[in-house]
């Protein structure tokens, strides 16, 4: 069980604690003179060390993905124990190990720039050769699967740096240099992501704020991967592209989304899964509106909603990735998790909301199909 603290009081869910060797001292260099960091707040500088450390955590989106780029409101849930790692040491040439490259960093490909603009934006703060430096990641966050994969190894990185500097960063300043990467990632992006992978709790993000949701009672999800990827570029893009030609219509569904948010943000309060859960069934028909849907999804969230889920809809971006189930109990997580890998999910998570915490299971609630990374 885990006790969630309010956003911002926690600026990390990092097991290794990689604060834990700072010899805190308010005299620290002044870094964090640009306002796009915070203007200076938390500036607190401990000891460089040989290896810094760091790591982040993954999310699910319970309602208001992409309708949150244009302003809605998004609610959307920590996953701290699917983890993205970093450690990072000096060395005379740079170089990454990971499991999407493993080679010298000037000749990492397309896919790896948003963790080197995390690299390049941290170093340059914190006085770190970003091209002289060995940085080694590690992920259980599945990779382009909407659970927030790059933000959170780009957090990592960042307070991987910040660590091997001996400067200690603030929630606001992490947020900023993890965003520069979401952007390179994504294009447009909201923010919602680099905060909910530095977020203890669930939280309620609409135009750069955050704000802790109240949870009145215990909620069971089960999270399916289709096994498929999703691009969040090419996602946000396509809804752009139709609103460049239906601007009342998806301005229309943008308000709609908006509405079943606070209206899962309402019955959440009230502890109402069923009602959270009719929430989110409309919200995917509405998703499915926008073209960011797909056959696997659809079927993986009619089989969830066969098999005695309350509601069903995908998380993230889409054009892939996974389904997030709100089911009855934690039996119901069973049968439900087993219906969504028969029709193709390769690997299922079951998550519970509580008030006031936030707990993740690790252990699987199925049998893990065909691997997939
Ligand atoms: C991606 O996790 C969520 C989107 O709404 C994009 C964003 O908020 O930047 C699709």
């Amino acid at each position: 069980m885990r006790h969630g603290a309010p956003h911002g009081d926690v600026s990390g869910s990092n097991p290794q604690r990689i604060d834990a060797g700072y010899e805190q001292s308010l005299t620290g260099r002044d870094r964090f003179a640009d306002p796009l960091l915070g203007g200076g707040v938390g500036k607190v500088a401990g000891n460089a060390v040989e290896t810094g450390l760091g790591s982040a955590h993954g999310k699910t989106i319970l309602l208001g993905e992409h309708s949150v780029v244009y302003g809605a409101p998004a609610i959307v849930l920590p996953l701290l124990d699917l983890q993205a790692t970093a450690s990072i040491r000096r060395a005379r040439r740079g170089y990454i190990t990971s499991d999407l490259y493993t080679g010298p960093l000037g000749a990492a490909p397309a896919h790896m720039q948003p963790v080197l603009t995390s690299l390049r934006a941290s170093a340059e703060q914190l006085d770190v050769r970003a091209d002289r430096v060995e940085l080694t990641l590690r992920s259980t966050i599945p990779f382009e699967r909407g659970l927030g994969s790059s933000a959170a190894t780009s957090a990592a990185v960042v307070r991987a740096v910040a660590n091997l500097a001996g400067v200690r960063l603030s929630a606001t300043q992490t947020h900023a240099l993890v965003q520069q990467a979401e952007q390179v990632a994504h294009g447009t992006s909201s923010g919602l992501d680099a905060h909910a992978v530095q977020s203890m709790t669930p939280l309620r993000f609409q135009q750069g704020k955050p704000t802790t949701v109240k949870v009145a009672d215990k909620f069971t999800f089960v999270i399916a991967d289709t096994g498929t990827s999703g691009s969040t570029a090419a996602a946000v893009d396509g809804v752009s592209m139709l609103r460049d030609i239906q601007s009342r219509v998806v301005d229309r569904v943008v308000e709609d989304l908006a509405n079943l948010t606070d209206d899962v943000v309402y019955s959440l309060g009230i502890g109402d899964p069923i009602r959270v859960g009719q929430s989110m069934h409309e919200a995917h028909s509405l998703l499915a509106y926008l073209g960011v849907s797909s056959p696997a999804l659809d079927a993986v969230v009619a089989a969830a909603l066969e098999a005695g889920a309350y509601g069903a809809k995908l998380t993230g971006s889409g054009l892939g990735g996974c389904v997030l189930a709100v089911v009855p109990d934690q039996e119901q997580a069973g049968d439900v998790a087993a219906a969504m890998t028969a029709v193709g999910a390769t690997r299922t998570w079951t998550t519970s909301l509580t008030p006031n915490n936030f707990e993740l299971m690790t252990a699987p609630t199925a049998r893990v199909g065909k691997e997939d990374r």
